[in-house]
């Protein structure tokens, strides 16, 4: 099964694939756009280096910002977790063009102006192309859109994408997992995220029905 045309059956983790001009692993672009949640993006990295994805990784300048105001981590230690790390204004790059083969790609947290972009088919940066160029290749695109509350623009916007094959994503708490931190939270949040491209990730705690006391 050639797992980077059937998006209707993603591969397991650590798949590999050696079809001539195939990469050894699977790949999937990781783009931090400057919503808060930055720690979304990086724990989705993370995640993904467990998975043994190769990580292909564009930061916006707004989530440089986010990213230095809202964690510890510095952007060189963020790009160093990546495979490849491309600028936004790269629109040469190899994931501008859907000859790249990749899974998917998820753009995390993403803003409602980088969703705009996206729904607008502007491909005036790399995010914006290679997330137009995903859902021309009808591979999974997921944007974990973070704004709260919602103008009809922003919704008009989600409709759009979601029209054109992407997974409109909020990275909204499920309380019922009971999270003692913000990090049983995010994790959660990247487990399902990471649901949508047929990954497991491991520890992820599913809902299996009341539990007994
Ligand atoms: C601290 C901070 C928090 C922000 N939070 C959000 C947010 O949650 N959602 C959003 O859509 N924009 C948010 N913004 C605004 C975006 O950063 C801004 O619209 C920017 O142009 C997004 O560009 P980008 O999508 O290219 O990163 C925030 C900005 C700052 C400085």
């Amino acid at each position: 099964m050639d797992f980077f045309t059937n998006q209707s059956n993603p591969p397991t983790s650590g798949a590999t694939h050696n079809g001539k001009g195939n990469p050894s692993r699977p790949r999937i672009i990781v783009a931090l756009t400057g919503a808060t949640g930055s720690i979304l993006g990086i724990q989705t990295i993370f995640a993904l280096r467990r998975l043994n994805i190769e990580i292909h990784l564009i930061i916006s300048k707004w989530a440089e910002a986010t990213i230095k105001y809202e964690t510890d981590y510095t952007i060189a230690n963020v790009r160093a977790l990546a495979d490849h790390v491309y600028s936004t204004n790269d629109l040469a790059a190899p994931i501008a063009s859907g000859s790249f083969k990749v899974l998917g790609m998820i753009v995390v947290p993403c803003s409602v102006k980088t969703l705009a972009s996206i729904s607008s088919g502007i491909c005036d940066d790399l995010i914006a192309r290679a997330a137009d160029v995903v859902l021309k290749e009808r591979r999974r695109l997921v944007l974990a859109v973070r704004e709260t509350p919602l103008s009809s623009i922003h919704l008009q916007n989600m409709m759009t994408v979601t029209q054109a094959g992407a997974v409109v994503f909020p990275p909204v708490p499920a309380f019922y997992i009971k999270p003692d931190s913000v990090g049983d939270i995010v994790g959660h949040s990247v487990g399902r995220m990471l649901d949508l491209f047929g990954l497991d990730v491991e520890g992820f705690e599913r809902w299996e029905g009341w539990k007994k006391e």
